[in-house]
């Protein structure tokens, strides 16, 4: 799961990157739709992982999941619709949202996979 972590935040830099290069239009929208197709992947993957292990919080974790990926949709549909020029709003849910889920809630799940013999 870590190099897919890895490959949200590498899409995620990317998007900051064109944001801060002044990057609009098609080629930023090519950027913020790469980065929820492979946070969408992600989830679903990461979904099948934790049922596999009977993840005591799974259904927990998927609605977090769900919540994130309609937020996401939201955001991207605004931007579109403003030029493909991205919001602070936008960089801020990235930051706190998508962030903190990959850092905080989801080494929760990593300590119980390390314990639980269905894991390995
Ligand atoms: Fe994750
Ligand atoms: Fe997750």
């Amino acid at each position: 799961m870590n190099a897919e972590h890895r490959d949200i935040l590498d899409a995620m830099n990317i998007v900051y990157d064109g944001a801060n290069a002044g990057q609009s239009g098609p080629v930023m929208m090519a950027k913020i739709r790469r980065l929820g197709d492979i946070t969408t992947r992600h989830f679903t993957d990461e979904e099948a992982y934790l049922q596999r292990i009977g993840y005591p919080e799974f259904d927990i974790h998927k609605g977090i999941h769900t919540k994130l990926l309609a937020d996401f949709a939201a955001h991207t549909q605004a931007i579109e619709a403003a030029g493909g020029v991205p919001t602070g709003a936008f960089f801020t849910f990235l930051r706190l949202w998508l962030s903190a889920h990959i850092k905080c809630i989801d080494l929760k799940y990593g300590n119980f996979a390390r314990s639980s013999p269905k894991a390995a």
